[in-house]
């Protein structure tokens, strides 16, 4: 039975996929708000999803808001909804910066509201089968690029992108970040297009991440060191190898001294000595089960998996990499003349 009147705001790329996925939850009944009246009819055509101009011409009471709007417009249409009564879903980043996203947090749950956030990568099935095998990482390599898409150029690719895996890294790291450095450039601008970052914790685990939204290739995939594993995850492919040593492998493999041994180490290397175990990854629609989770939230009252100060979090270190990428580039802009005078000299 349909029981939550839920507004999608905003029918774009990935609005779209929200509304459709929304439309298929059997308690949900969605109705969209979209400002363009091409978008408007492509819902009601494709979907057959009613929708609206605007969150006034809504009739009744609405349940809760699942915010898929540029970033730049998250807060305004959050502070809304909330005022509105109703429980967020919000895409990420939670908001355009660190304040906005301090004041959402605060306002949902002065008044009782879930706000989840977006960081469906959480969801990600193959994210899901390696989490349980990874406890206290000690080194996190995340790479994320695409092609240039023309969307989301409202932000900087950390914000757009990186914020995915910085998401993921806070998840598995309970630990305060000492220390961050980061490089970065814009290619197509106005924004950072590409960027690597370097994070270390408290507790010493060691975060590299590189995002790119101007390459050749595709690629969404992370590496996870811990004391008795190294996981291979591909989040675009949906599969996890686990390498894990055998017992006393240290101790056997450097007993090993004649050729003939040494060439036997090396050919059953990744059978015998680490061998390499695919993990079983249960497919799964991640904005589906995203959603599944928000409707859930709303009825228990239950936490979401990934919560807005979550959010608020990512984009808080997002932000931090954004004024150190900064900060790198006017050094290395005094800096690189007198290099070049002295190379030059020399
Ligand atoms: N979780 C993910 O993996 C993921 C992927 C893509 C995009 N996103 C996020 O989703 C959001 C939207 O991205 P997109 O690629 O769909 O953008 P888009 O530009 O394709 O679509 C945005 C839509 O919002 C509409 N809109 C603008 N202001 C509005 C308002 N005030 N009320 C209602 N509608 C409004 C626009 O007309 C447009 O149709 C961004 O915040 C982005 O970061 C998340």
């Amino acid at each position: 039975m349909k029981t939550k009147k839920i507004a999608v705001v905003g029918a774009g790329h990935l609005g779209r996929i929200h509304a459709k996925l929304a439309a298929s939850i059997e308690s949900i009944e969605p109705v969209v708000v979209e400002p363009s009246s091409d978008a408007r009819a492509f819902i009601e055509k494709e979907h057959g999803i009613p929708t609206v101009e605007s969150l006034d011409q809504i009739d009744g009471v609405l349940d809760g808001g699942i915010v898929v709007t540029p970033t730049q417009t998250h807060f305004s249409v959050a502070a809304d909804l909330l005022d509105r009564g109703c429980h967020l879903l919000l895409e990420k980043p939670i908001c355009a910066n660190g304040a906005s996203a301090t004041d959402l947090c605060e306002r949902a749950s002065q008044l009782g509201r879930t706000l989840q956030v977006g960081h469906v990568e959480r969801f990600n099935p193959a994210f899901v089968a390696a989490r349980p095998l990874i406890h206290q990482p000690k080194y996190i390599e995340t790479t994320r690029l695409t092609p240039y898409s023309f969307r989301a150029t409202d932000v900087s690719v950390i914000l757009d992108l990186m914020i995915h895996d910085i998401d993921l890294v806070l998840s598995m790291v309970k630990s305060k970040v000492l220390s961050i450095q980061a490089v970065g450039t814009s290619v197509v601008g106005p924004h950072l297009d590409m960027a690597k970052a370097w994070l270390e914790f408290e507790n010493g685990t060691v975060a590299c991440l590189t995002a790119s939204r101007c390459s050749y290739t595709s690629q969404r995939a992370m590496q996870v060191m811990t004391a008795e594993k190294h996981l291979h995850i591909d989040l675009a492919g949906q599969t996890v190898n686990a390498v894990t040593p055998v017992e006393g492998l240290a101790d056997q493999l450097r007993g090993i001294t004649s050729p003939e041994e040494v060439q036997a180490a090396k050919d059953g290397m990744f059978e015998k000595w680490l061998p390499i175990e695919a993990v079983t990854v249960t497919p799964q629609n991640a904005i589906l089960a995203e959603q599944l989770e928000f409707v859930r939230c709303i009825e228990t009252g239950d936490e979401p998996t990934v919560t807005g100060w979550d959010g608020r979090d990512a984009l808080l270190i997002a932000e931090q990499l954004e004024a150190v990428v900064k900060t790198t580039q006017s050094k290395m802009d005094s800096v690189l003349p007198e290099r070049h005078v002295l190379h030059n000299v020399a």
